[in-house]
């Protein structure tokens, strides 16, 4: 795969992206990185990249025009058709399953703001989607790319080792719940011992009880994830035990 980013800190990204998982993905040729900077593209001797907003207020607009001739090299460095996304708090959330759906993709265009925005008619012509990572706002759209990436990267086939598997993740197994507590050694430590079952070698019983954990977290923690009256007879069983189990402390919080 490859991801292209249009950022005035380009390498920043790649930065972020050079460790770990995204690091060996792009080590082992699953992912390739490439930067463009508006400001290469950018006229006269200021290499002016924004300007005043019209209509008044506070802040700088990101030109279209250096913006758009990075777009193009990014576009015309590939014949492989890329999705072009910009990351602003305005942008759809992004979501284990989009991450899923654009590690699907041969090519990603991210682009990357900064000041108070961008030039609405660049974004109409140029862009296909608009993610935010989340309900915050960032200073520019660079971090939110390093977040697309590794989250992106990581789903490359090859680029976790097997005993990483991203098929045990939060979002990502049956009904997308979040993930259960782990545990390695020491088996007693002074802040607690570890849940006997999982010493029990009894692989369905510790199958159970890392879903039931799944299910009382989900619902603890994030109740927007979890409806009870959708799960299936079994996992509902398990809920109500969990639930159970503290004594039936477990309504979730008001919404
Ligand atoms: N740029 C600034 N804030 C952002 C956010 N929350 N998500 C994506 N891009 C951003």
């Amino acid at each position: 795969m490859r991801i292209d980013l249009v950022s005035l800190f380009p390498e920043f990204v790649a930065q972020l992206a050079g460790h770990g998982v995204v690091g060996r993905a792009q080590e082992r040729a699953l992912l390739a990185l490439h930067g463009w900077n508006p400001r290469d593209h950018a006229e006269g001797n200021y290499r002016r990249v924004d300007d005043r907003p019209f209509g008044g207020g506070p802040g700088m607009v990101m030109l279209i025009d250096p913006l758009r001739a990075a777009l193009q090299a990014a576009r015309a460095a590939d014949p492989a058709p890329a999705r072009v996304i910009y990351l602003s708090p305005q942008g759809a959330p992004l979501t284990q399953a989009k991450a899923r759906e654009l590690a699907g993709l041969p090519r990603l265009i991210l682009l990357c703001g900064r000041y108070e925005g961008v030039d609405e008619r660049l974004l109409a012509a140029e862009v296909d989607e608009e993610l935010s990572i989340g309900d915050y706002v960032l200073s520019g759209g660079e971090l939110a790319a390093a977040v697309v990436v590794d989250a992106v990267a990581r789903l490359l086939p090859g680029a976790l080792n097997d005993a990483e598997s991203a098929a045990q993740d939060s979002f990502e197994g049956e009904g997308g719940l979040l993930d259960c507590p782990h545990y390695t050694r020491p088996v007693e430590h002074p802040l607690g011992s570890v849940p006997p079952v999982l010493l029990s070698g009894n692989h369905a019983e510790i199958a159970r009880w890392r879903r039931q954990q799944s299910l009382g977290r989900t619902w603890l923690r994030r109740p927007d994830l979890i409806d009870r009256d959708r799960l299936s007879k079994a996992d509902r069983a398990l809920l109500d035990a969990f639930l159970a189990e503290r004594g039936g402390r477990g309504a979730p919080p008001e919404a």
